[in-house]
């Protein structure tokens, strides 16, 4: 039996300039999908995973996420009046335990792979998981829980991939593949944001990681890479160099880029038909804006 995956980090430092004027005042992570925040979604895979620590890497501005997990007497309180049950109970499904949750600040933007290894003292000496709340993957069985129960078999460290097209795998980590086993891949090395045409595969790290506390000592003396910045794919490169126990992991589930404006509008619109109470009205919308569109052409 291996060790459990009971801590994850959640990097939450960037300043989603993508999304201003927006995030001029709302952290990105609150941004919601029909009515949840994006980071809503990450914390219920993670604890689908069994996660029970939560490590927020947070940065300056960021405060309406920590508000975000508190409780919250006088809105309680209103509703248990009105006997709005239902809702309070929509309330209390995002109550954290005390003390599950920790929050570091990141003092200076270096990347992600600095911004993991500021949880290093919450994680000491033990394998962790990252989830970078931007990679939302809707599916029966989360993510993170996948990745988990392979891990069982697998031990190392673990990325989450995904086939994207070639023309896109400059934008991501890239899997240099060993042997393609299925859902289970193992690795011969990890390139970050390769230049257009020198991608080792089309096989992209998507933002969950199983790590061993290895990376992390990696981290702490790691030069900058691409983007002048410490990068998380390096240091798991130098993990597969020394040990070469690192897999990708195909997991099942649709992958959204909500870091991205287009990526964001797909996921909204595919929460908004995944909601029986919004699905028909919505499906309706969807279909009289296409035949508009069709018959405007
Ligand atoms: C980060 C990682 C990259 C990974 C991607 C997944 O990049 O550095 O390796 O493929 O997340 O979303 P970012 O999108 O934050 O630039």
């Amino acid at each position: 039996m291996r060790a459990r995956i009971t801590k994850a980090i959640f990097p939450v430092a960037g300043l989603g300039t993508r999304f201003l004027p927006a995030t001029k005042s709302v952290p990105k992570e609150i941004m919601t999908l029909v009515d949840r925040p994006l980071i809503q979604y990450a914390i219920d895979e993670a604890r689908e995973a069994g996660i029970k620590e939560f490590i927020f890497v947070t940065s300056r501005g960021k405060s309406a996420l920590e508000d975000y997990f508190d409780h919250a007497p006088h809105l309680e309180e209103e509703l248990r009046r009105k006997g709005k049950n239902e809702l309070l109970s929509v309330l209390e499904e995002t109550y954290m335990e005390s003390g599950a949750i920790a929050y570091i600040r990141q003092h200076r933007a270096l990347g992600l792979g600095h911004a993991v290894c500021c949880a290093h003292r919450l994680i000491a000496n033990e394998p962790f998981a990252v989830i970078l709340p931007d990679d939302v993957i809707a599916g029966e069985t989360g993510c993170l829980k996948q990745m988990v129960d392979a891990y069982q078999e697998t031990g190392g460290s673990m990325v989450a991939a995904m086939e994207v097209p070639p023309e896109k795998a400059s934008s991501y980590g890239v899997l240099d593949v060993k042997e393609d086993m299925g859902s289970l891949v193992s690795v011969n090395g990890m390139v970050e944001k390769p230049e257009a045409g020198t991608a080792p595969s089309n096989l992209a790290v998507i933002g969950r990681y199983i790590l061993t506390p290895d990376v992390l000592r990696t981290l702490r003396n790691q030069e900058s890479g691409k983007g002048g910045e410490i990068q998380l794919t390096d240091a798991i490169a130098a993990e597969i160099e020394r040990k070469r126990n690192v897999y990708g992991y195909r997991f099942v589930g649709q992958r959204y880029d909500c870091g991205s404006k287009a990526g964001f509008l797909q996921a909204t619109v595919a929460f908004g038909l995944a909601r029986e109470d919004l699905r028909d009205e919505l499906a309706a919308y969807l279909e009289e804006m296409v035949a508009t569109r069709k018959a405007a052409q």
